[in-house]
């Protein structure tokens, strides 16, 4: 009969094979231009990522284990957040954020139906969609051009009595004014959620993104900063909204074990809840409207050994930034270039460029021709959200116009910054962006 000790060396054999399993899976291949692809944004792994995934999948737990509970560890420690609970996308997270909010646990302070929340309409679908899901309203405030985000002034601007929340996206890795808004949204008893998906490690006033608000989240989607596949984090240093996060991740009950645990808190069968009888087992008691949004082993092992990789994933980033800004800027007489917060030094997701419109060159002749030359090429997400097929006639309060978040729908771009470009890439996106911009 085969012993402990016999799966663990069969294991090591496995691990062993994977350095050369890798080096002929994914060789790498010189640069082409026009036909190697030069993409947005993707995953930048190596064999110890694969490593990881074949270890937890050796494992078989398949669900969240030990990997997920050392991941939601180290990655609170990074973002130095006390709290992180893995889900299964960024989406989930931004769903599960805007979930808890609803919480009768926090009394006054639940949003309700009809209570408004602030946001933008220049960014990602599915920061706003959990607003529209949870029967709240939208507030639309516009975004400053070179930075797209909502300015500290515009949101003030916007508040009325009926607002509960401020949920809002680091444009593209750029910190919005969080240190200032959080500061006010705490005097006024509302609530900030930072959307950190395209922003982790982005830094305002010397902390990183995700420690200024209520809530923060995360995307790990294969295109951000690092990847688990499919997957996403919600971060918060309060208890109490730890506990419910942690409950509406996992069904909505009231139970804090773990995935195969029991009786964690030693009285799974001696407490009265609701109108349920005395001592009905805890581990079906259900205290808030609750989701499944949990992320399985596989995914948090990818997470732990990209985490190892990120400061230099970061770096990467800036660099590779800093190299398009710096050969970008002499078509600054055609190209609106972008511009980091004040105070901030940001992780980039990408590169947004604007066409100045008084120059009369056209954005989409611009993408098909970048596009037919392999290089990736992408909108500000939804643009304007508000002039989106689903979002039309969808109630909605707009403060102060949305006249920048049009000029971002009609002239904005980005390019990629992320660590799979090399220089020899960077130059090919500049001097195809020169030759098309500089031809008349
Ligand atoms: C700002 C922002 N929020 C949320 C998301 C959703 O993340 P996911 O794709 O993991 O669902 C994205 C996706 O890129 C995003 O850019």
């Amino acid at each position: 009969m085969a012993t402990n000790d016999d799966a663990d060396t069969k294991r090591s054999e496995i691990l062993a094979l994977i350095p050369d399993y890798f080096r002929e899976a994914f060789p790498s291949r010189p640069f082409i231009p026009g036909e190697t692809p030069v993409p947005v944004s993707g995953k930048v792994f190596d064999c110890e990522d694969v490593a990881s995934l074949v270890e937890a999948s050796l494992d078989f737990w398949l669900t969240a284990g030990r990997f997920a509970d050392r991941f939601e560890a180290e990655f609170a420690r990074w973002v130095a957040v006390e709290h992180a609970f893995l889900v299964n996308s960024g989406s989930s997270a931004n769903l599960l954020a805007l979930a808890v909010l609803t919480s009768r646990a926090l009394g006054t302070r639940a949003l309700s139906p009809g209570d408004e929340v602030i946001t933008v309409a220049a960014g990602f679908p599915t920061t706003v969609n959990p607003i529209y899901q949870h029967g709240l309203t939208p507030v639309y405030v516009d975004v400053e051009l070179g930075t797209y985000n909502a300015s500290y002034e515009s949101i003030l601007e916007a508040v009325s009595p009926k607002t509960k929340a401020i949920f809002l996206a680091h444009t593209l890795g750029n910190p919005f004014e969080a240190e200032r808004i959080a500061a006010y949204a705490r005097e006024h008893s509302i609530w900030l959620v930072e959307d950190c998906c395209d922003a982790l490690g982005s830094e305002l006033t010397g902390k990183y993104v995700g420690t200024f608000g209520d809530i923060s989240t995360f995307s790990f989607y294969p295109a951000h900063h690092i990847t688990t596949g499919e997957g996403g984090a919600v971060l918060t240093n309060s208890p109490e909204l730890a506990g419910l996060i942690q409950s509406y991740r996992d069904w909505g009950r009231d139970c804090c074990c773990k995935p195969g645990q029991d009786n964690r808190c030693g009285r799974r069968f001696s407490l009265k809840f609701g109108e349920l009888p005395e001592g009905y087992d805890h581990k079906y008691v259900y205290s808030e409207i609750g989701y499944n949004l949990k992320a399985t082993d596989m995914q948090a092992a990818v997470g732990l050994s990209q985490l190892k990789k990120l400061d230099g994933f970061i770096k990467t980033r800036r660099d590779n930034f800093k190299y398009l800004l710096d050969r970008l800027r002499g078509l600054g007489d055609k190209l609106l270039l972008p511009r980091a917060a004040t105070d901030s030094n940001p992780s980039w997701f990408g590169f947004p460029i604007a066409i100045k419109p008084e120059t009369g060159l056209n954005r989409e002749d611009l993408l098909r021709y970048l596009e037919s030359k392999k290089i990736g090429t992408r909108l500000l997400f939804g643009s304007n959200l508000a002039r989106q097929p689903a979002y039309m006639g969808k109630n909605h309060r707009v403060a102060g116009g949305l006249k920048n978040t049009d000029y971002v729908m009609n002239n904005v771009f980005w390019v990629g910054v992320y660590p799979g470009l090399s220089n020899e890439m960077l130059d090919f996106i500049v001097t195809s962006i020169e030759s098309r911009l500089n031809r008349t």
